[in-house]
């Protein structure tokens, strides 16, 4: 639905619910100013309602986490909480705990490799990506990782070791192990070469985990060429490195295929391949172009979408590289108190349930194909300097962060919301719903058009 405003944003109510956390949360959560934030009182689709009446449209999906829009693993969490809210995941887990490492090894390794994977679950996403990180110091011996400037893969201190965002690291640095080399992520229209010659300084045989997002989120949305996550995969190959896939803001169709990485394995192509493959297939050529298959890495991280909106992880591995963990005695290395929380699990058997059922595709492809030629219709305005992105995960860089914060503030009174991204905030991130109508994204375009000309 279009948004509605009856009141100015926010409202009174959302101004005196900011100046009750003000008191009572840690001043550092909530950025609390007379022009932000709207409160939420229910969120339904693509719709947010706030505490003052005012229905708002989302273009951010909540993070990323309501994939085909609010509420629709709601029902799959009231049968599920009717019965059963809690279990103890690493002692007496719920059935449904079984059912979805089913269902993820199914999606992941199976379908990639015909090989089963295996699960290990966490509650927010930094946790999967602390769960990769252990496995890969278990499976190589060896602690040094390789990640990328303008990473992003969560806050928690094993997380930590991964982030290219340095003042998310700098007041902690002190208490963060130095093992950790920071490379150039390539954007893609840079192509490779500054890329190869960092890669080619690391000394590999440090290196027991390579972390990395297939498309950067956080970091303002970068998409590195075709051909860089073969590469990685090459690199680790060579030096015996566990290549992590980070895909819990890419991954369930947020860029058209179930995870990014996918996109891999034929969908994009270089300026290079394009060339081979119109000089026609001499045998080096086909041979090289058959080489790109499917870029599998060795553990794969997923959050946000993979429940619709309960704090679930998890980190699916290849059997043999989860296999390092020794198996459990009874106590086990690496758990929590909510691991494998059924109502988490019951909400992703059916997030992924419906992801399957829906030709997402097609689906995302139809949403995309409008917020392309939306966002397009920008480039030619001068504070625009580049629109990019892949499917519904788009960039709009422009040319100060100041900038995207008024327009942000200014969609959010008209009644959509977006947020900035990008470590200096100059990048507007589009990442709707995937279900998003034709009618929503065509506001949403209209409006943000008229905002940047105005
Ligand atoms: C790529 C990526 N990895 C990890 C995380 C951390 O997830 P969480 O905030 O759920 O801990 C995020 C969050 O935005 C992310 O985008």
């Amino acid at each position: 639905m279009l948004p509605k405003i009856f009141t100015n944003v926010p409202g009174e109510k959302s101004l005196a619910w900011g100046r009750r956390l003000g008191e009572v949360e840690c001043r550092n959560t909530t950025f609390l100013s007379e022009d932000w934030p709207i409160f939420w009182e229910r969120a339904e689709g693509a719709n947010v309602w706030d505490v003052d009446g005012n229905r708002f449209l989302d273009m951010t999906s909540g993070f990323g986490v309501a994939g085909l829009g609010y509420g629709f693993t709601a029902e799959a969490l009231r049968r599920q909480s009717d019965v059963l809210m809690h279990a103890m995941g690493d002692v007496h887990p719920a059935r449904v705990k079984v059912e979805l490492c089913e269902v993820l090894s199914q999606i992941t390794y199976e379908r990639w490799e015909g090989r089963k994977g295996k699960c290990l679950f966490g509650n927010s996403g930094f946790e999967a990506v602390e769960a990769a990180l252990k496995t890969a110091v278990l499976a190589t011996g060896r602690t040094g990782i390789l990640s990328f400037e303008g990473g992003y893969h969560g806050l928690g201190y094993g997380a930590l070791l991964g982030q290219g965002i340095g003042w998310f690291r700098e007041p902690f640095e002190g208490q963060i192990a130095k093992v950790t080399e920071r490379i150039h992520f390539p954007k893609e229209s840079e192509g490779l070469e500054t890329f190869r010659d960092e890669l080619g300084r690391v000394d590999g045989s440090k290196i027991g985990a390579v972390l990395v997002e297939p498309i950067q989120g956080r970091g303002g949305i970068i998409v590195p060429p075709d051909g860089f996550l073969h590469e990685l995969r090459a690199w680790c190959d060579e030096v015996g490195a566990i290549l992590i896939f980070d895909e819990i803001y890419t991954g369930f169709w947020r860029t058209g295929k179930m995870f990014a990485c996918d996109w891999e394995s034929g969908g994009r192509q270089n300026d290079e391949d394009a060339r081979l493959e119109s000089r026609g297939p001499s045998e080096g050529n086909q041979a090289r172009l058959e080489s790109r298959g499917p870029v599998v890495p060795d553990l794969i991280c997923l959050g946000k979408a993979l429940s619709g909106g309960f704090p679930i992880s998890v980190c699916v591995g290849r059997a043999k590289v989860m296999d390092a963990w020794p198996e459990s005695g009874g106590e086990a290395l690496h758990t929590s108190t909510f691991l494998g929380n059924p109502m988490g699990c019951a909400m992703a058997l059916e997030a992924i349930r419906c992801y399957r059922s829906q030709g997402m595709e097609g689906v995302v492809q139809h949403a995309a194909d409008q917020l392309e030629f939306g966002l397009s219709r920008l480039v030619s305005l001068n504070v625009v300097k580049e629109v990019r992105g892949i499917g519904l995960m788009m960039g709009v860089q422009m040319d100060s962060g100041e900038r995207v914060l008024d327009l942000v503030k200014a969609m959010l009174r008209a009644g959509v919301i977006a947020l900035p991204d990008g470590p200096k905030g100059d990048v507007l991130a589009l990442t709707p719903p995937l279900g998003i109508s034709g009618e929503e994204m065509e506001f949403s375009m209209e409006l943000l058009k008229g905002l940047i000309e105005f």
